[in-house]
């Protein structure tokens, strides 16, 4: 499903060049869940912005379900990244003003979606996420751990098939961070392929299989790190 073959990337600053990611090869099986673990600035989010079409390679190759998308244009990049991408993040990014039944719904405004089938998944995604008694809450009036899981209940009103999280748990204390986890683990079992980035290892050995980054480059085993 995700296979990245002898990936480079670097970015430029001024006369400087900061390589990210050097000659990462990763192969992610359909329903697999995969965490990446490595320490800070050593790539794991470049890594996960080229997986999820947010951004692209210098270069190498990136088959996505069959498809080559290292060379696609932005609108094709986009396209990919709304049916079959969920992104949850550290931070929550929801929208302050917007009640959480509002944040879900949001997105899907974009796509042709009927109100009627809106609300239904609105309602189906709130309530997968424990959250059927706060949709009309506003970010500022529910928890860290409540906020994450309206953001999770926004991606997969989307409906993809491949989620990605960056530190879902970084910003979350211990308790809300396990139902987080939980909530990840069970769309894993619903089918779903997940790649989890990571620098807690407890957080990480949750996942079927561990891959290591460090001074962007890959490795299945911890002893690079
Ligand atoms: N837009 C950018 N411009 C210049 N350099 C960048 C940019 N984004 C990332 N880098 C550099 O690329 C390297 C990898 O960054 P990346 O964000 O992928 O690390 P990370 O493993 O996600 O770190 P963290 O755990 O702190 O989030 C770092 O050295 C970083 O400084
Ligand atoms: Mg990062």
């Amino acid at each position: 499903m995700i296979k990245l073959k002898h990936i480079y990337k670097s970015y430029r600053l001024g006369d400087i060049e900061v390589p990210a990611l050097q000659d990462v090869s990763l192969h992610v099986k359909p329903h697999e869940f995969v965490s990446v673990l490595g320490p800070s600035g050593s790539g794991k989010s470049t890594l996960m912005n080229i997986i999820g079409c947010l951004d692209v390679p210098d270069s190498g190759e990136y088959i996505l379900d069959g498809e080559c998308v290292e060379n696609c244009t932005e609108n094709e990049l986009s396209d990919i990244r709304g049916k079959k991408i969920g992104f949850i993040f550290q931070q929550f990014n929801l929208l302050p003003d917007l009640t959480a039944y509002e944040n879900v719904e949001m997105p899907l405004l974009y796509h042709r979606i009927s109100a009627e089938e809106r609300h239904e998944r609105v309602m189906k995604t709130l309530e997968q996420v424990g959250l059927s008694d706060r949709i009309y809450h506003k970010p500022s009036q529910l928890s860290g751990g409540q906020q994450q899981r309206v953001a999770i209940a926004r991606v997969l009103a989307g409906r993809p098939s491949i989620i990605l999280a960056d530190e879902p748990t970084g910003n979350l204390d211990s308790v809300s961070g396990k139902e987080i986890m939980d909530i990840i683990k069970g769309l894993w079992q619903d089918g779903n392929t997940i790649v989890l980035i990571t620098h807690d290892i407890h957080v990480a050995d949750q996942a079927e299989r561990k891959v290591y980054v460090h001074d962007g480059k890959l490795s299945d085993k911890e002893t690079s790190v």
